[in-house]
């Protein structure tokens, strides 16, 4: 494996050793800077229109104007993905307000920074696509606009560490009684052969596998309903499911050490599952 990849840092691909950025820079300083995660199959971006309208949406949540337009970016993503030796990958950008003196206020006339890099794909086992994963939980304690995929990641550094901590994949939060999302996932549980997903506002981020799952399940007909989702059904689900775009579908085992269901993937996620497969080369050949 290439211990030193190219990686694109404001107009220079570069290796990564040698892309240098300054200790002043917001994203560095505040963790002033949005990002977006792209999955890429067979050398072929995973839905890029949606993720770089999300990043247009939290540019705009941060008021940083959008340094590209989406053909722009479009561009530069691809000759990422084809300077890199190794076929399905998870393209990483992000958008910072750039280098200036330390002040909270935003800075005049600074150039924002661009930071592009492409790590191979890692999906989830086979193990655990077969067997399901154990999440934790834990009140949801981060900020109000979750809404927006900002490098501020502190809070969901934290859950995940929960997780990690005990051996666990996720952790499922819940705020004021109510599921929100996992710390790099959203989160869909099935209840009486129906899924439920929990509203897009501002407490989860508006994923985009989270759109692809009820893209899928509308065309497989599988009921659907989107709504808040109180702790006790959350607990007493027949499925819970994890979606995001390294994991794609994931079924959940067991919370906090208690069988969610059967204790493993239920038939409506396989039926997911299957779904999200037969979708991947199509969409991918789409890119
Ligand atoms: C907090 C959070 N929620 C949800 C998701 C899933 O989003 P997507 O499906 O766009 O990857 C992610 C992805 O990393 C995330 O970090």
């Amino acid at each position: 494996m290439n211990d030193d990849p190219i990686v694109y840092l404001n107009g220079d691909f570069l290796p990564s050793s040698q892309a240098k950025v300054s200790v002043l820079d917001r994203g560095f300083i505040y963790g002033d800077g949005v990002y977006e995660v792209i999955p890429v199959y067979h050398r072929a971006p995973f839905r890029m229109p949606h993720h770089l309208k999300r990043l247009q949406q939290s540019l705009n949540g941060i008021r940083l104007a959008n340094p590209m337009d989406d053909e722009a970016w479009d561009a530069l993503v691809r000759d990422l993905i084809a300077r890199q030796p190794f076929d399905d990958q998870s393209v990483y950008l992000q958008v910072t307000r750039g280098a200036a003196k330390r002040d909270h206020a935003f800075p005049k006339g600074v150039a924002p920074t661009v930071f592009m890099m492409s790590n191979p794909l890692v999906l989830p086992t086979r193990d655990q696509v077969e067997f399901g994963v154990p999440v934790v939980s834990a009140d949801d304690n981060r900020w109000l606009r979750c809404d927006l995929k900002t490098t501020s990641l502190l809070g969901n550094v934290l859950m995940r560490q929960r997780a990690a901590d005990v051996g666990a994949v996720e952790c499922v939060m819940f705020r004021d009684g109510h599921l929100t999302e996992a710390s790099a996932s959203n989160v869909l549980i099935v209840r009486g052969g129906t899924i439920v997903a929990p509203p897009k506002d501002n407490q989860i981020l508006p994923g985009i596998t989270y759109d692809a799952t009820h893209e899928f399940a509308r065309e497989a007909g599988m009921p659907m309903e989107v709504r808040p989702v109180s702790r006790d059904e959350a607990i007493s689900a027949d499925e819970m499911w994890l979606s995001s775009s390294t994991k794609e579908v994931l079924a959940v085992s067991t919370l906090d050490g208690k069988p969610i269901g059967g204790g493993g993937p239920g038939p409506m996620f396989r039926r997911m599952y299957q779904a999200f497969q037969n979708h991947k080369p199509a969409a991918a050949r789409r890119g």
